[in-house]
């Protein structure tokens, strides 16, 4: 439910409007308009306003006091026609989640003796009493009770996460509630890109800025949120397309200053291997992860998601969705190529044509153990093609079709395998747009359970590329009592894989 309040950072243009309440509640007691422009202004100070429409109903300031681990509220006041509506534990908690930003242990303030409402409010968020100051606020001769809160340092159970993703033709907005997920909303240009048989990076972005808004918008609606009840916000800046990861990047920023939430920046390819905890609960480790899509094909070590993520290796060429997609191209097969030679390979003969495997023979396998390359198998798929063609023959598109998809699948699962084995972990998750081929699935199932390997593979709408994965990742920082990044990190599309979160 939104509130009818809306609660800002304090401007000088505030002041008037300010004085006017300081008056009204305060009296003779209230500060002066230059002591109060010195508040609002001043550099260890965090005041907030709240409006209802055009009219400012209340304010409050905090004062911190960094280098002791300490602050203070310094005044809370709410004018009489706005009180008993949450208003006040609002705008205190506001306080409160900025002094923990600020790295605060204990926060003070000081009440009227003679206001137990106000002390009620205080006790209900963690203050207590610790001293009384006798006859403070005068000329009235009232009690001043001093009260402490102390900050727990324990980071917050099940936060509510927004995570942005826009690293390369898929738009993703998903929303999770500590390791559960309640919306994973996707708005793919891929049909934009079907003319050009491959992703347009300009056209990307351009597609990410224009399908943001209303993927987030149908995202806080499946889940039931308002944008003011999230904890935090997740984007993916890198790797990927650095046009398109900026889109993201800008539009995570931009809410986190808005809403005055942190926000974490996550790599994308660990955001693959977390989202298994949104099925699972957790994420079991060590496992192998093996993520294939259009735009990565990577094999990875993960020994602990948030700190320990190793590079086993990657292609040197094309990625595997790549190699799909062009030779979907010579054999006159709509982009995007995967699903339609997956098609096509049904009816056709995996074991017509021994195409090449890539990075396979054994001096290539000292050297490039993990890696992979694709593009010698797509000039093979070419060449064969071609030569048909040229004998005017007909090409038997299911046979080439199926031998090709044959080879792919083969290095992969190989390659993934080995890495279990050479590291003596049972256990292979695979993500990526790519396993959804039929073929995949399949060999991998085989040759894992020949080995006792247990496989992972996360729902489709989990595998390709999606906000719920960062949003997955951001929650773990949280939850882990991670630091937010700040506003100074930028989109990077070579973003290392060891680097889990960019500060
Ligand atoms: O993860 P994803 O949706 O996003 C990007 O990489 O952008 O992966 C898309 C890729 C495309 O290259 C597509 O051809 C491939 O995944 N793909 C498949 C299959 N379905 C999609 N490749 C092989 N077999 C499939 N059934
Ligand atoms: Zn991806």
């Amino acid at each position: 439910m939104s509130k009818p309040w809306a609660i800002r950072i304090a401007e000088e243009s505030d002041l008037d409007a300010i004085m006017q309440i300081e008056h009204e509640c305060f009296g003779s007691d209230a500060w002066s308009a230059d002591g109060m422009f010195e508040e609002l202004t001043g550099a260890e100070k965090y005041y907030l306003v709240a409006y209802q429409g055009e009219s400012l109903i209340a304010y409050a300031g905090l004062n911190k006091l960094p280098t002791v681990h300490q602050a203070e509220v310094q005044t809370i006041a709410v004018k009489p026609s706005a009180r008993g509506s949450g208003l006040g534990r609002d705008l205190m908690h506001h306080l409160l989640q900025e002094a923990i930003r600020s790295s605060c242990l204990e926060v003070f303030l000081e009440v009227r003796a003679d206001n137990p409402v106000a002390q009620q409010l205080y006790r209900s968020l963690g203050f207590e009493q610790i001293d009384i100051r006798k006859r403070y606020y005068q000329p009235d001769g009232v009690d001043a009770i001093v009260m402490r809160a102390q900050l727990s340092s324990e980071p917050m159970r099940e936060p509510l996460v927004l995570g942005i993703e826009s690293s390369c033709d898929e738009t993703g907005v998903g929303i999770v509630r500590g390791n559960t997920l309640l919306a994973n909303v996707i708005s793919s240009s891929m049909d934009q890109h079907a003319r050009f048989g491959g992703v347009v990076p300009e056209v990307a972005a351009r597609a990410h800025l224009e399908a943001l808004l209303p993927t987030l918008h149908e995202a806080l609606a499946k889940a039931k949120v308002s944008l003011d009840e999230i904890d935090a916000v997740a984007v993916a800046n890198g790797p990927g397309l650095a046009g398109a990861l900026m889109v993201g990047v800008g539009a995570a920023k931009s809410l986190a200053v808005a809403l005055n939430k942190p926000v974490y920046a996550v790599n994308h390819l660990v955001g693959h291997v977390g989202v298994d905890i949104l099925e699972r609960g957790e994420l079991e480790t060590p496992t192998i992860a093996l993520l294939v899509s259009g735009g990565h094909t990577s094999l990875l070590l993960v020994r602990d998601l948030l700190d320990d993520v190793e590079l086993l290796g990657e292609t040197i060429d094309d990625a595997a969705g790549e190699a799909f997609d062009k030779v979907a191209r010579v054999l006159g097969l709509k982009y995007p190529g995967g699903p339609e030679i997956d098609r096509a390979a049904a009816e056709g003969d995996p074991n017509a044509i021994r195409f090449p495997r890539g990075l396979m023979l054994p001096k290539d396998m000292d050297k490039h153990r993990y890696d992979f390359s694709f593009s010698g198998l797509k000039t093979a798929v070419a060449r064969h093609v071609e030569v048909l063609n040229t004998k005017g023959l007909e090409v038997p598109i299911a046979d080439v079709a199926a031998s090709f998809r044959e080879a792919v699948v083969d290095v992969l699962v190989t390659k993934a395998i080995n890495a279990c084995v050479d590291h003596n972990v049972p256990r292979l998750l695979l993500g990526g747009g790519v396993i959804a081929n039929r073929r995949l699935r399949e060999v991998a199932q085989q040759r894992c359970d020949e080995k006792g390997i247990e496989l992972r593979i996360p729902a489709l709408s989990l595998c390709t590329d999606n906000g719920a994965m960062i949003a997955a990742i951001g929650a773990q920082l949280v939850m882990a009592g991670r630091k937010p990044s700040g506003l100074s990190f930028g989109a990077d599309s070579t973003l290392p894989v060891t680097t889990v979160q960019t500060h």
